[in-house]
């Protein structure tokens, strides 16, 4: 294998080293549950692995296409959803409109970069949440933390909090459905480019964008019409598109439940998901999760926070990609609006140097979190759009290339972050805020830094 990062002063990397979807055990694995009962577990373990896997290893090969496309800059990378998904919002409105809204995007995002989208949802599986802290403590009593719905569930009860293994079987189910909801509809032509208003959301009416949303689309369809009438065939491949399931691969067991060979392909693919990603307190190259993903064959992604050093991101990229394979690895920088332009630049420069090919995308979300005086957490829509004009800076400036975006959004209009079109001030946070876990853009918050995206590449 080629010593792609054999950096001085790296520790060798465990990419030669026997795997197995069970070698991860044998590494410390962070902010995994305490289950009571084993037996339970492995009961629910064998369940979840006889099940039939929810993607193909095509869609899979394929997404690894299109992200290497994304690497060499002809691609824009599009990911978004919920910070944790809950059982209880696998429902048609919930799942619809987050469709509807990351379609408005990227229509955005391809007309005003000139560029096709790949298209990634933070769904179908984003059920389990990293946590501070193991328990939490309300006037002296003491409970295990809410860990996203594939573990427990957020009341404050015992039994609410106590970790129950059977829950990673409604999760793979609920997997299932939304997979299964999304696939049909664009099947059935909903992300037809033909029609745009199938995508409308209740808040276009009365948007101060959407004006300028309605301008686009209606020049998108002039141009599609054009394009028909000059042809005198109609554009077939203006009716579909392809959309890729993605979550943080943190719950281990289930992870290895959905890893599964496949007929005349080589090695094992997590069946589970398209894009696997392991969250930024999981990172540690000799941790479990690291261990975990070196094996198997997804493209997959890292989180990259401001503490991270030049030696331990290479160490990860060794890990995770020793052959440097084009589309295989992600790194998604989250350094927050106050840190990018300090911490970015050297890890940037230190991957350049090395020549490892991997995918640069903004997580603008989760380096910019606080606490608002009412003691809600939130995000203001500045600091998350600053972010990610600051990044494209100092990609530029290092001479590499920011190819994409990670956002936690809802295709509902919630009021969870501050700022955008309507200037949401701390006051509003409280007329509807509806995430367990981290505050989410809303419709039109999204949409807006879709069109905030495309201005700054395109300045006047
Ligand atoms: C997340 O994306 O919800 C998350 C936990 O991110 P990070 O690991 O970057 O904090
Ligand atoms: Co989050």
């Amino acid at each position: 294998m080629k010593p792609v990062l054999a950096a001085s002063g790296s520790l060798p990397s465990q990419a030669n080293a026997p795997w197995t979807p069970q070698t991860w055990r044998n590494k410390t694995a962070l902010q995994q549950p305490t289950y009571p009962d084993s037996a339970l577990l492995e009961e629910a373990v064998d369940e979840v692995r006889a099940l039939p896997p929810l993607v193909t290893s095509w869609e899979i090969l394929s997404l690894q296409q299109q992200i290497a496309e994304a690497q060499e800059g002809k691609r824009f990378f599009l990911q978004g959803g919920d910070c944790a998904e809950i059982f209880a919002d696998c429902t048609n409105d919930v799942i619809s409109n987050r469709l509807k809204v990351l379609l408005q995007m990227s229509l955005v995002l391809v007309h005003g970069l000139r560029k096709p989208v790949v298209r990634v949802g933070r769904f179908a599986g984003q059920y389990a949440k990293p946590r501070s802290s193991d328990l939490e403590v309300r006037d002296g009593v003491s409970l295990p933390s809410y860990r996203g719905d594939i573990i427990n569930s957020p009341e404050f009860t015992e039994a609410a909090r106590t970790p129950d293994p059977r829950r990673m079987i409604r999760a793979h189910a609920r997997s299932a459905m939304t997979l299964n909801f999304v696939r049909a509809l664009i099947d059935g032509g909903f992300a037809d480019l033909h029609h745009p208003e199938y995508w409308d959301l209740a808040w276009m009416k009365d948007s101060p964008l959407a004006g300028e949303y309605q301008r686009m689309v209606d020049g998108v369809r002039d141009a599609v019409q054009f394009m028909e009438t000059l042809s005198g065939h109609k554009l077939r491949n203006m009716e579909t598109v392809d959309f890729y399931a993605s979550h943080e691969a943190l719950l281990l067991p289930y992870e290895e439940a959905v890893t599964r060979e496949v007929p005349r392909q080589t090695g094992w693919f997590n069946m589970g998901t398209h894009f696997p990603w392991i969250g930024m307190r999981t990172a540690a190259a000799d941790g479990a999760h690291l261990e975990y993903m070196r094996g198997i064959r997804n493209p997959i992604a890292v989180k990259v926070g401001p503490s991270v050093t030049t030696g331990e991101l290479r160490r990860v990229i060794d890990t995770l990609n020793p052959e440097n394979t084009p589309g295989r690895l992600t790194l998604i920088h989250r350094m927050g609006v106050k840190e990018v332009d300090t911490k970015l630049a050297p890890l940037l420069k230190a991957v350049q140097a090395e020549g490892s090919r991997v995918l640069w995308v903004c997580d603008p979300m989760h380096g910019n979190t606080e606490t608002a005086a009412n003691g809600l957490k939130t995000r203001r829509f500045e600091n998350i759009r600053g972010e990610i004009e600051r990044a494209f800076e100092v990609h530029a400036a290092c001479g590499t290339h920011l190819g994409g975006v990670h956002l936690e959004l809802t295709g509902e209009n919630v009021t969870e972050c501050t700022g955008g079109a309507r200037a949401l001030t701390d006051h509003d946070l409280e007329r509807d805020y509806r995430s367990t876990v981290d505050p989410r853009l809303n419709d039109e918050q999204a949409l807006e830094i879709a069109m905030s995206i495309v201005r700054s590449q395109n300045p006047a």
